[in-house]
């Protein structure tokens, strides 16, 4: 496995920087482009990684993740009344479906999903953005990750587009508490910062049919799993998710940090990071490295 990721390094180095660094949150746009690292965890917890692997970076759209799974453990099946479950095929901050459709988000992922989701974990919670911290600190097995204020304070400056949606949701009575609070836990959660390794471990009950080997308890059910990665593969790279599947065939979810989780069901999962994104908000190495990895081991779920 080491030298397969050896390899792989090399294999992607030449695209490093290719693309953009997300700069619609200034506090991203000064990261440094030239960074690439990948790690890999099995389902008995041993992690092999390279280059940057330990080097933390702001997880963004990743957050979505644990969001949705603190949410199905508490909501179960009532939550689909209010998102969807469908690829929505737009950017992951487009507006334009959620008029159409009533203020129901296609699915958990896209941005107005997201802030859905955000909203049931906010009636839930006492303090919700905490309360995702410490789950993602539990599944992770690191006790230090921790948000960065300036990044969650930047977003929270330039949260036009996200507040809009918010307000449209809360519009057609799809959106129960304070607009201005879930979007301060939905940055805060953006902003948590996570090395590859981190990742790879934090997401491994995904692809170890919701069981956690870091906290040692089941997280989900074997079903629940199975619909989160489903879930993974048709919309959590948004408007690349076909070619994703098509390239890469493993459930998978990116943030404009650099990051892409992807799950390899039964056996490993995966965190790539390097910051250039293409124009999907998708990492442009990142993506490259995972095609090679599972061309070269044929993973493909498909
Ligand atoms: O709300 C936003 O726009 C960001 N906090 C997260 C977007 C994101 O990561 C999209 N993923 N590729």
């Amino acid at each position: 496995m080491q030298s397969l990721l050896d390899d792989i390094y090399r294999e992607v180095l030449p695209l490093m920087g290719q693309g953009k660094v997300a700069d619609y949150i200034p506090a991203l746009a000064c990261v440094p482009p030239d960074q690439f690292g990948i790690a890999i965890c099995d389902n008995n917890g041993r992690t092999c990684s390279v280059g940057d692997a330990a080097t933390p970076f702001s997880i963004q759209s990743i957050s979505k993740v644990f969001n949705l799974v603190l949410a199905m453990n508490h909501y179960g099946e009532g939550l689909w009344q209010r998102v969807g479950c469908e690829p929505s095929g737009l950017p992951f901050n487009s507006l334009v479906q959620l008029e159409y459709e009533n203020g129901i988000p296609r699915n958990p992922f896209i941005n107005a999903g997201a802030l859905a989701i955000s909203d049931m974990n906010q009636s839930r919670f006492a303090s919700p953005h905490l309360a995702i911290r410490d789950f993602i600190r539990r599944v992770s097995g690191n006790p230090d990750i921790s948000a960065n204020h300036e990044v969650a304070d930047s977003e929270y400056e330039h949260r036009a587009r996200n507040a809009a949606s918010a307000y449209l949701m809360k519009a057609f009575n799809n959106f129960e508490n304070e607009v201005e609070d879930v979007l301060y836990s939905y940055f805060y959660n953006c902003a948590l910062e996570m090395t590859c390794v981190d990742l790879a471990k934090a997401s491994n009950f995904l692809a170890n049919r919701g069981y956690c080997e870091f906290s040692d308890e089941r997280i989900l059910s074997s079903a629940q799993t199975s619909q989160v990665n489903a879930l993974l593969a048709t919309s959590g790279m948004y408007n690349e998710a076909g070619s994703f599947a098509f390239q890469v065939g493993l459930p998978g979810k990116s943030g404009v940090g650099g990051g892409i989780i992807a799950v390899v069901p039964g056996r490993f999962s995966i965190c790539v990071f390097s910051p250039a994104l293409n124009t999907m908000g998708n990492s442009t190495q990142g993506v490259a490295a995972l095609t090679s990895l599972t061309r070269r081991i044929n993973w493909s779920v498909y």
